[in-house]
């Protein structure tokens, strides 16, 4: 019995540090975990555009029957939404665009940085 209740305070400490740990976490993106700089001199869809859509956006915007009302999936379906202009509203939450992705938070800054300059490079099929 001693023994469990010195081993308390130590548990309750660990408990605390841990769920510290987690919320100085949860804000972290590459950038500030590995010190990686957002590096935008020269954007490309398909080493930079095409990943963050995949990861982000592609669980319901998927060819078929997307759970979103259309794929982008593929450049020309990427293109067709850049070229309305809902592509740069919805992630960079434009008043008037829904917000994407729709189940989470806004994209990373970095993520975002890629995005709109490729957009204002005339979204390049690079
Ligand atoms: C959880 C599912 C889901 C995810 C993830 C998601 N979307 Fe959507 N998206 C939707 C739905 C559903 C709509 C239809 C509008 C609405 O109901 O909000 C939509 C609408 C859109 C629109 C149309 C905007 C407009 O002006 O009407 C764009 C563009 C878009 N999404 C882009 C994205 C991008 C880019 C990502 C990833 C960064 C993404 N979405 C992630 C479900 C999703």
């Amino acid at each position: 019995m001693k023994i469990v209740k010195s081993l308390l305070p130590l548990a309750v400490f660990l408990t605390v540090l841990c769920m510290g740990g987690m919320l100085a976490c949860q804000n972290l993106n590459k950038e500030d975990l590995f010190g990686i700089q957002c590096d935008t001199t020269s954007v490309s869809y398909s080493a930079d555009i095409e990943p963050i859509l995949q990861s982000n956006c592609l669980h319901c915007h998927y060819d078929g029957t997307p759970v979103a009302p259309f794929s982008l999936q593929g450049f020309k379906n990427v293109l067709i939404r850049v070229n309305t202009g809902e592509l740069e509203g919805a992630v960079n939450h434009l008043p008037g665009s829904p917000q994407m992705p729709r189940d989470g938070p806004k994209l990373p800054e970095c993520e975002l940085s890629l995005i709109n300059k490729w957009i204002r490079e005339g979204a390049p099929n690079n």
